[in-house]
């Protein structure tokens, strides 16, 4: 008998009981094709977190089952938080057991053609792309069915796995994921935008969009109402991209009768009147990336902000009353601590009350991951490295960027404390021009 053992080493970032929506919807397709699996999800920056001694239990589970005869499957997600312990659990996996071990996830998907049998030695098959269908193929002996499964060894083709997400198995129906007080949702997957720090791009940059089934988040929706669901934080990248679905995933979740808060990643150039009027009726929480107020800086990572009328924007978003927060990075190319308090001033001048800062992360694939010496990043030595340093702005001023971050992000610093007496009208007018 096949039996796969789905291994989540994960980061616990939230801390608010949620599980993951990845891990439970690979869960789902699996289920659904009966290969009975054995689900383990850790969380990597816990503090009682240890690489052997889960190493170990899963070694055990293994031998248990092979020795009963059955056929082990190890499938792994890589992420750029669990690289290290993935390559300490592989090793020894490899070494005292004959499980066919499976890697997938981002740090798979993004890496380059040829490269990963060289960087992940041990492993028996890699999955690029979206994992649900395709681990399914690996575990069936279908390979050749599907794009985007690599078997160590042969020709790397470098596709990605891409299949509609219409006819996947919901994971809150079946009742693999508990329905609990705030869960996260997924209406769509993919962005038609190229940001050049960010991973949701498709990986084969064909930017593509795709939707979940309406029969499903319907059913989904009634679920949620019925279990008197607190927060739903929708993950689609930018949830109104389409207007005819957002609108038509508004409309469901009202009908369903849901109550809960519902956060939407959205973007504040696109933001229109009929989409603003839908929100109507609902609690919605809006929440918008900016990542910078300077155009120069965001040019160059290819984001083109357009700030006179991201300022339109967010006046129609406070005459509306409708809540948001606005998030920025620090240690973008070209950024300065100078650059990065305008960006905040920017937000505080424009009536914004809840900004978010975040470090900037160099991601496997993203174009900023192959323009680190162009920019002279340098990243923090940590499970999840942070860009520390750039060519315009030092230790020093990056560590002044994250005291600001962390007091933004904790809501304690005050608005137009940060302007600087030079910083007035005159700088305004150059900074809107730019
Ligand atoms: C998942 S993204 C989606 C944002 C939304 N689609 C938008 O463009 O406004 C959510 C936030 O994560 C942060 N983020 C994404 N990639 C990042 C990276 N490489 N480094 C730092 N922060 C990042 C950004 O602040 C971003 O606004
Ligand atoms: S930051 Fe937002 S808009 Fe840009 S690629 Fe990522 S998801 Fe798309």
């Amino acid at each position: 008998m096949k039996k796969a053992i789905l291994l989540s080493l994960e980061v616990d970032r939230q801390a608010d009981g949620r599980k993951s929506l990845g891990n439970a919807s690979i869960l789902a397709s699996l289920d659904s094709h009966n290969i009975p699996v054995k689900n383990i999800i850790i969380a990597v920056n816990s503090d009682d977190f240890n690489v052997n001694r889960i190493t170990e239990e899963v070694i055990i589970y293994i031998k248990r089952h092979e020795s009963s005869g059955d056929d082990c499957f190890l499938c792994l997600g890589l992420y750029v938080w669990n690289e290290e312990s993935s390559q300490t659990l592989i090793r020894q996996v490899k070494q005292r057991t004959n499980a066919t071990i499976i890697l997938g996830g981002p740090q798979v998907s993004y890496a380059s053609k040829g490269k990963l049998e060289a960087a992940y030695p041990g492993v028996d098959i890699f999955i690029r792309g979206y994992g649900e269908k395709a681990l399914v193929a690996a575990i069936e002996g279908q390979h050749e069915n599907v794009a985007g499964i690599h078997l160590a060894g042969l020709p790397d083709k470098g596709l990605q796995a891409d299949h509609s997400l219409e006819d996947l198995p919901s994971p809150y129906i079946t009742g693999l994921l508990p329905i609990v007080s705030s869960i996260h949702w997924e209406t769509q997957r993919g962005c038609p935008y190229a940001c050049e720090f960010c991973q949701h791009k498709s990986a084969d940059n064909r930017h593509k969009v795709k939707t979940f089934s309406y029969e499903i988040l319907e059913e989904e929706a009634r679920l949620f109402a019925q279990a008197n669901v607190k927060r739903i934080s929708i993950l689609d990248p930018i949830f109104h991209h389409s207007e005819g679905h957002a609108l038509r995933v508004l409309q469901i979740l009202k009908d369903a009768g849901v109550k809960a808060e519902i956060s939407l990643q959205c973007r504040l150039e696109m933001l229109t009147n009929d989409f603003l009027d839908a929100l109507n009726g609902l609690k919605v929480d809006l929440e918008f990336g900016l990542q910078t107020a300077i155009r120069s800086e965001s040019l160059l990572i290819r984001r083109g902000n357009n700030m006179k009328t991201a300022a339109q924007k967010l006046k129609q978003l406070k005459q509306r009353q409708i809540p948001f927060e606005i998030s920025l990075i620090y240690g973008l190319p070209s950024q300065t601590l100078e650059s990065f308090k305008r960006s905040i001033d920017w937000c505080h001048q424009h009536g914004v009350t809840r900004i978010k800062a975040w470090p900037l992360m160099l991601l496997r694939g993203t174009a900023l991951y192959e323009r680190k010496e162009e920019f002279g990043f340098v990243e923090s030595d940590e499970a999840i490295p942070l860009v520390i340093q750039s060519n315009t702005c030092s230790i020093e001023d990056n560590k002044k960027m994250a005291e600001l971050a962390n007091q933004l992000n904790l809501g304690q610093l005050e608005p137009n404390h940060l302007l600087a007496p030079e910083y007035g009208v005159e700088q305004d007018v150059i900074f809107y021009r730019a």
